[in-house]
C-alpha cells in the first residue's frame, strides 16, 4: 500500500513539475512563414503528420509561366499519404513561384518530388533545374525519376536552407532541361519555413587547427539528419520546426553497432539557454548511441558511421551531444575522427556542459574534395585510451550533415542507376534460370531460395519505400549484392590484408584454410555443387578433412565486398557459438578470395520440409521443436551476445536442419553490415523479406529486436499451415499469410486453413496457445510483442500440452497454468522468463540436455532449481 502512495504521490509531483521545467508548450516555435503548397492540387489538404497544405491553384500561389496540374496515374504503398504528392503541377517552359517572407530570417525550402505518370507523360522524360532568389541552384540536370530508381524510394524530398533575402522576396525557378528532347518539370509539393538561427556559428574547419568555414551566409542542402540511438521523429514532433529525423543504424558501419539507450525517466533535459532549444529536439538527447559496456571491446574497434555524399563540396557535420548516463568528468572520454581526420581529441562532454542533461554540439567542415560523383563522408568515435577515462567508451545522440553551396551552386549528378535494382534484375534472371536448370539436380533448397528470391524481386518491385534519408545525394557506389547485407566500394588489396587485421580472438577462434583446400574441398567450385546463389557469389557444398561436410560460400570477387565487411563478419560469427546458431568453422582469404566455411546442415532449410518440395511432411511435434530451437537461436542473438543482435531476416528459408532436425537460424549479423546510405535500407527491404516485414518497421524505419519476433510470428503460422507468408496467386485477402491467418483466427476458423496433414493431430490446447502466440508476435506495435525469451517460454509450454495430452494424461494436478498467459512486451505470469528457460538457452548452448520433463517442471516452479 505504502509504496503504492509514494509512487502515485511522486507521479503526481512530477506530472505537475513537468510542464513548468520543460512547458511543451513555449518551447514550440512558431514560424514567421510556413507556406506548405499543395502543388497541382486546387483543395487544401492535411498529410500524415496533420499538417495542412494549401492548393497552390489560388491566385495567390500560382506561378508564372506555363503549367498545367494533374493527379499522379498510381499510387505507391509507401506513400504515407496522398498529400501532396498525388498530385502535381507540370512545367513545359520556365515558370516562377514568387513567396513574399521575412527579410531577417533563413527558410528551408523543402521540395517534394513524387514521379509518376502525369497527363500520360513520361516520368522519365522530366529533367529539370530548380532555381532559388539570389541566383542559387538547388538542383540542376535534376531526374526524380533516376533519383528514386536509385534510391529505390517512391518519392524524393530535397530539403535547403538559405539565408534571408534583403527584399523579402522568395522565388523558386523551375525549367525543364534543354538537354533532353520532351523534357518537363514537376513539382508535388513545396514547403517554406521560416527558421531560428540553429545554422548560422561558424565551423571547425577539419584538419585545420584554427581556421572556421562560414555557414550563416551559405545555402546549405541537408544530406541527414539522425537521432541517434533513437527512433525515427516526424516533422510535426520536432517543436514547430518541421524537421525529420530518422534512425542512424542503417549508417553504421560494419558489425559495431555499439549500444542504443535511453535517458532514465528522471533525468531531465536542460538546454542551456532559450535560444538553444531550437539546436534538436528534446527526443534526440534523450536517447544515444555508446559503444558497450566492454572496455577491451571498445578500445579495439571505432564506432563508426558512413554517408555517401558529392564531391566537390564542403559539408558541415553537426553532432549533438547530451550525456544522459554518467554524472563525473572523466568518466567517458573519446576521440572524434571526421574523414580519418581527428576532429576533437579526448572530448568530454561533460566537461563540455559541466552537468548530466545538458545538450551541447559540434560543428565540423570538411571539403570532399575530388570528382562531383560519389564520395564518402566517414564520422567515428574512439575512446581515448591516453586520457584513461573511467570507461572507455563514447557517445553520440544525433547527427545532421550539410551540403555548404559552392559558388552558388547546390546541385550534385543524379545517382547512377542502383546497382542494386540492377542487382536484383540479374539475380531475378539467375534465380529463374537456377530453378529451371538446377531444381532437379541440387533438391529442394535453391528451389525455395529462387521461389523466395522471385517472390522478393517481385515484393520489390511493387513496394518501394519511403526512404530515411533526406533527399540524399547519390546513390551508393559500386556495392551491388541485395541478398547479403551490402559490400564496400573498397577493393580487395590482395591476400593477408584480412588476417592482418584479425583479432587474434577471432584468429584463434575459427580455422584458416588454404584455398588448395578449399578447391580441394568443392572440386574446384563444381557448378554441380552449388546449394545457393545470391548477389555476393555462390555457396557450394563441400568436403574438408576427407569427410566432414560443409557449406562453402565464396565471395564473388567483382561483388567488391569490402575486406573490412569480411573482417568484421569473421570477427563477430567466430564469436557467436550456440546450438541453435549456424556456426562458422573457418574461412579463406588466401590470392584475395573472400571465402566462408560453415556447418553444413543436411537437411536443408525448414521451408523445403513445409511445402513447394516432395519431402515428407514433418510432424507437429517436429515442427514445434524446430520452432523452439529456431526461437532458442533467436533469443540467444537477443539476448546472449554481448551486444544484442538483430537477424533483421528471419524465415523458414533461414532455418536450417542439420542431420538430427536440430533447427539452427542462419545468416544472422550478416545483415548488420554496410552502411551504404541509400541502400541498407534497401537491402533489409530485400532482405526483410516481404511478407515478413514488421509493419512498424515499414512505418518508422525503426528496427528493433520486436521487428525479429514479427517475422516470427509469420514464420509460426508459415509452419502451421504450410503455405508461403506471400502468395500472390491467391485472392487478394489472402495473399499475405499474417493477414490471413490473423483474420481466420479472429473469426475462429483458423482450423480450416492449417496443413491438412496436421488435421486432427494437433491437440486443441496445444493449438490454442501456438496460434495465440503466433497472433501476439504479430501485434502491430513492437511494445504489443512478446520478447523472444517469452516465445521461446510459450513454445515449449505449447509442446508440453501436446505431449501430455497425446500421453492422455490430464495435466498434473495443484499447478495453475493459464493458457492464455501471452502477455504483451513484457514477461509471462509475472516471471521473469530470463530466470526461467529463456535465460538458460541465451547463456548456454546445451539446454536441450534436460529432459523435457525437468523442463516443465521448470516452468511451472521456476524457483525449484
Ligand atoms: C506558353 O505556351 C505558349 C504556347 O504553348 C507559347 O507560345 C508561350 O511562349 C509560352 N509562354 C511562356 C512564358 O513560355
Ligand atoms: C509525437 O508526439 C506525440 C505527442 O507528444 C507522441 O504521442 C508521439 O508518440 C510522437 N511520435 C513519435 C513518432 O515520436
Ligand atoms: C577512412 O579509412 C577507411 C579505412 O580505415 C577507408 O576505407 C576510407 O575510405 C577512409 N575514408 C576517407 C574519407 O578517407
Ligand atoms: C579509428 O579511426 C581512426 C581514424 O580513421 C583510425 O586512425 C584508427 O586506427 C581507428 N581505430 C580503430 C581501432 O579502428
Ligand atoms: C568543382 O566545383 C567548381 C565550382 O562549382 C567547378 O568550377 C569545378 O569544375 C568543379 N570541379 C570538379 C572536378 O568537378
Ligand atoms: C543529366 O543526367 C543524366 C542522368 O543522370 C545523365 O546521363 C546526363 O549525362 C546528365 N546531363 C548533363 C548535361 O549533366
Amino acid at each position: 500500500m505504502k509504496s503504492i502512495h509514494i509512487s502515485l504521490l511522486s507521479l503526481l509531483s512530477f506530472s505537475l513539475l513537468l510542464p513548468v521545467l520543460s512547458g511543451p508548450l513555449s518551447d514550440t516555435y512558431t514560424p514567421t512563414d510556413s507556406i506548405l503548397l499543395d502543388c497541382g492540387s486546387s483543395a487544401d489538404g492535411t498529410d500524415a503528420d496533420h499538417r495542412k497544405w494549401a492548393a497552390d491553384d489560388s491566385s495567390k500561389f500560382r506561378p508564372s509561366g506555363n503549367s498545367t496540374t494533374a493527379p499522379a496515374a498510381f499510387q505507391d504503398p509507401s506513400l504515407l499519404s496522398p498529400v501532396p504528392y498525388m498530385t502535381a503541377r507540370i512545367f513545359t517552359s520556365e515558370s516562377t513561384y514568387k513567396f513574399a517572407v521575412s527579410d531577417k530570417d533563413h527558410h528551408w525550402i523543402r521540395l517534394h518530388f513524387y514521379p509518376s505518370t502525369y497527363n500520360s507523360l513520361n516520368p522519365e522524360d522530366a529533367y529539370f533545374s530548380v532555381t532559388a532568389s539570389g541566383g542559387i541552384t538547388l538542383l540542376h540536370n535534376f531526374s526524380a525519376h533516376v533519383t528514386a530508381q536509385a534510391l529505390t524510394q517512391a518519392y524524393i524530398v530535397k530539403e535547403f536552407s538559405i539565408p534571408p533575402s534583403s527584399d523579402g522576396a522568395l522565388s523558386l525557378t523551375f525549367a525543364p532541361s534543354t538537354e533532353h528532347p520532351n523534357s518537363y518539370a514537376f513539382v508535388n509539393g513545396i514547403e517554406i519555413i521560416s527558421m531560428p538561427d540553429v545554422y548560422v556559428e561558424p565551423a571547425t574547419l577539419v584538419g585545420f587547427s584554427d581556421s572556421t568555414v562560414d555557414v550563416g551566409e551559405s545555402a546549405l542542402e541537408v544530406m541527414y539528419r539522425l537521432n541517434v540511438g533513437g527512433q525515427y521523429i516526424p516533422a510535426s514532433n520536432d517543436s514547430g520546426l518541421s524537421r525529420t529525423w530518422y534512425d542512424d543504424s542503417p549508417y553504421i558501419y560494419g558489425a559495431g553497432f555499439g549500444i542504443s539507450f535511453a535517458a532514465e525517466k528522471k533525468v531531465q533535459i536542460k538546454y542551456p539557454s532559450d535560444d538553444s532549444k531550437y539546436i534538436a529536439p528534446i527526443d534526440v538527447y534523450r536517447t544515444a548511441r555508446s559503444m558497450g559496456p566492454d572496455n577491451a571491446v571498445n578500445k579495439n574497434y571505432n564506432l563508426t558511421w558512413v554517408f555517401q555524399v558529392d564531391g566537390n563540396f564542403t559539408y558541415v557535420v553537426r553532432l549533438h551531444f547530451c550525456e544522459i548516463q554518467l554524472d563525473k568528468v572523466n568518466q567517458r572520454v573519446f576521440d572524434i575522427f571526421v574523414n580519418n581526420q581527428t576532429a576533437t581529441a579526448a572530448a568530454d562532454v561533460l566537461a563540455w556542459t559541466s552537468e548530466k542533461g545538458v545538450p551541447t554540439y559540434k560543428d565540423y567542415a570538411v571539403a570532399v574534395a575530388g570528382g562531383a560523383g560519389d564520395k564518402q563522408l566517414w564520422v567515428a568515435l574512439h575512446p581515448s585510451v591516453e586520457s584513461q577515462p573511467e570507461y572507455y567508451d563514447s557517445i553520440l545522440n544525433g547527427l545532421e550533415i550539410f551540403k555548404l553551396s559552392n559558388a552558388g551552386n547546390l546541385a550534385g549528378p543524379n545517382p547512377e542507376p542502383s546497382p542494386l535494382s540492377m542487382a536484383q534484375r540479374e539475380q531475378d534472371r539467375e534465380f529463374q534460370k537456377d530453378s529451371l536448370s538446377k531444381s532437379s539436380m541440387i533438391g529442394g533448397a535453391a528451389g525455395g531460395a529462387a521461389a523466395i528470391g522471385l517472390l522478393a524481386a517481385f515484393c520489390f518491385v511493387v513496394y518501394r519505400h519511403k526512404k530515411r534519408i533526406d533527399g540524399g545525394g547519390s546513390a551508393g557506389g559500386s556495392g551491388w549484392l541485395p541478398l547479403y547485407g551490402n559490400s564496400h566500394t573498397s577493393t580487395i588489396s590482395g591476400k593477408s590484408c584480412a588476417s592482418s587485421h584479425l583479432s587474434t580472438m577471432a584468429a584463434g577462434l575459427c580455422r584458416h584454410f588454404s584455398f588448395a583446400e578449399i578447391k580441394q574441398g568443392t572440386k574446384n567450385f563444381d557448378e554441380s555443387l552449388v546449394i545457393g546463389v545470391g548477389g555476393f557469389g555462390k555457396v557450394y557444398k563441400g568436403v574438408i578433412d576427407g569427410g566432414m561436410k560443409v557449406a562453402i560460400k565464396r565471395s564473388n570477387p567483382s561483388s567488391e565486398q569490402g575486406v573490412n565487411e569480411f573482417q568484421t563478419e569473421i570477427e563477430m560469427l567466430s564469436k557467436l557459438r550456440h546450438k541453435h546458431l549456424v556456426s562458422l568453422i573457418g574461412y579463406c582469404e588466401d590470392d584475395g578470395e573472400m571465402i566462408l566455411v560453415y556447418d553444413y546442415m543436411a537437411h536443408g532449410t525448414l521451408r523445403e520440409h513445409l511445402y513447394k518440395s516432395n519431402k515428407p511432411p514433418l510432424s507437429w511435434k517436429q515442427r514445434l521443436e524446430i520452432c523452439i530451437g529456431s526461437a532458442r537461436g533467436l533469443h540467444y542473438l537477443h539476448t546472449g551476445a554481448k551486444y544484442p543482435i538483430i537477424h533483421r531476416d528471419v524465415k523458414t528459408t533461414n532455418i536450417l536442419l542439420d542431420e538430427k532436425w536440430v533447427a539452427k537460424v542462419s545468416d544472422f549479423g550478416l545483415s548488420k553490415t554496410g552502411p551504404m546510405m541509400n541502400q541498407t535500407h534497401v537491402s533489409t527491404v530485400v532482405k526483410g523479406s516481404f511478407g515478413y516485414l514488421d509493419p512498424e518497421y515499414f512505418r518508422r524505419q525503426q528496427l528493433t529486436d520486436k521487428s525479429d519476433v514479427y517475422s516470427f510470428g509469420v514464420v509460426l503460422f508459415e509452419v502451421l499451415c504450410a503455405r508461403p507468408a506471400l502468395n500472390p496467386s491467391l485472392p487478394r485477402d489472402q495473399v499475405s499469410l499474417a493477414d490471413w491467418a490473423l483474420h481466420c483466427k479472429k473469426k475462429g476458423f483458423l482450423e480450416d486453413i492449417i496443413d491438412p496433414v496436421l488435421k486432427g493431430k494437433i491437440d486443441p490446447e496445444c493449438l490454442k496457445k501456438f496460434a495465440d502466440t503466433a497472433e501476439k508476435c504479430l501485434s502491430d506495435q513492437g511494445v504489443d510483442r512478446p520478447t523472444m525469451g517469452d516465445v521461446l517460454w510459450n513454445l515449449e509450454f505449447a509442446l508440453q500440452l501436446q505431449e501430455h495430452n497425446e500421453e492422455g494424461k490430464p495435466m498434473s494436478t495443484g499447478i495453475v497454468v493459464d493458457s492464455n498467459s501471452v502477455t504483451s512486451g513484457g514477461s509471462f505470469d509475472g516471471r521473469n522468463p530470463n530466470e526461467s528457460i529463456g535465460g538458460r538457452s541465451g547463456a548456454s548452448d546445451d539446454s536441450d540436455g534436460l529432459t523435457d520433463s525437468v523442463v516443465f517442471s521448470q516452468l511451472i516452479n521456476p524457483t525449484g532449481r
